[in-house]
């Protein structure tokens, strides 16, 4: 069994989930986190307050793009497994400030994986269902021809290159997690559905993309851990990747009423076309039930209504 645990990105939203999971499960957690301003550090600090309050988790403020410094914390930890999270996520982000990606989703992967080679120990990373970019058909399955539309798509499939090269030459099992629309309590102010739910609660214009005709397969916090998880069990000899979606797509426009009902508002629409976007995500969850064993079980509705019943306490803070 699994004892010493290093997740990196751990105060961040997915990160702070996983890491709080495997806490309440007895492991030992390190997490590490720059504790960038992407998006409000409070949210950031409160995630780390949380994690803190157990024993078994310590944290190493750090920048993952600096090589000496990752390599001092394994040398110091000594994990069993690493689960790599750390990133600069966001899909338009990335047309903005591709340099961020580059230090945070290249270099910090790099670093990772180089540690992990001499270590000889498992990893776990987070990619995204952003490699896939434009496509025709649904669902999508692993194996089909990638085509990332956002430079943060490039980088996750880049990642997953690179994964693919250590693991072959230098002989590790590495599994590569395509997150779709990850959504939950402690979830990330930069993504739509949370965004919506700030600025309709307070009557602020929300943006809607491309007439809300777009959908997206979101998937709840806890299906996700609980496939991280899973795959932590998962005896990988090699390099695997495996989506972790919930074959559910939700539309844009079903997305909004939800919020609408829940604090008994109507939305203000302001519409944009936007190229950047997808229409659609629905990921094909065939190779992740079989082999891993992962069945997300989470509707919609409950999960929307335990993330809007969070928000409304937090943002009185
Ligand atoms: N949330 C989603 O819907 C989603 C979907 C697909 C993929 N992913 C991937 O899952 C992972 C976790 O995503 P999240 O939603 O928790 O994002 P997040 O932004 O909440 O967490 C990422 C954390 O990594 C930290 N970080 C970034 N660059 C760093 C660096 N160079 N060194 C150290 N720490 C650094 C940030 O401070 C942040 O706390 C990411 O790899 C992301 O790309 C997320």
């Amino acid at each position: 069994m699994v004892k010493k645990v290093l997740i990196s990105g751990s105060s961040g939203f997915v990160g702070f989930h996983i890491s709080k999971l495997l806490l309440d499960s007895n492991y030992q957690v390190t997490g590490i986190d720059s504790m960038n301003n992407y998006y409000d550090t409070k949210l950031k600090k409160l995630r780390l307050k949380k994690l803190q309050g157990f024993k078994r988790f310590n944290f190493h403020k750090n920048d993952l793009s600096n090589f000496n410094s990752v390599s001092q914390i394994f040398k110091k930890e000594k994990p069993d497994i690493v689960i790599h999270l750390a990133a600069q996520a966001g899909v338009r982000f990335s047309k903005i400030n591709p340099k961020s990606y580059v230090d945070s989703n290249l270099t910090a992967f790099s670093n990772i994986i180089e540690n992990v080679r001499y270590s000889k120990i498992k990893l776990i990373y987070a990619s995204s269902s952003s490699v896939y970019g434009k496509q025709k058909k649904f669902p999508l399955a692993e194996d089909i021809q990638l085509n990332p539309q956002s430079f943060y798509g490039l980088t996750k499939k880049f990642n997953e290159d690179i994964a693919d090269f250590y693991s072959k030459e230098f002989n590790l099992g590495i599994i590569g997690l395509r997150f779709f629309t990850v959504y939950g309590p402690f979830g990330r102010p930069d993504m739509a559905y949370f965004k919506f739910s700030k600025n309709i609660s307070n009557d602020l214009p929300i943006t809607v993309y491309n007439n809300a005709l777009m959908s997206r397969d979101m998937t709840y916090i806890d299906d996700i851990c609980d496939g991280i998880l899973k795959s932590t069990d998962f005896e990988c000899l090699d390099h695997q990747v495996f989506n972790l979606g919930n074959n559910k797509p939700i539309k844009l426009a079903r997305m909004i009423s939800f919020i609408e009902n829940y604090f008994g508002k109507k939305a203000i629409l302001k519409f944009e076309n936007s190229e950047d976007e997808v229409q659609k995500t629905l990921a094909d969850l065939t190779k992740s039930r079989e082999i891993l064993k992962y069945e997300p079980e989470t509707l919609f509705e409950d999960g929307m209504t335990n993330f809007l019943s969070w928000y409304s306490t937090y943002k009185d803070k």
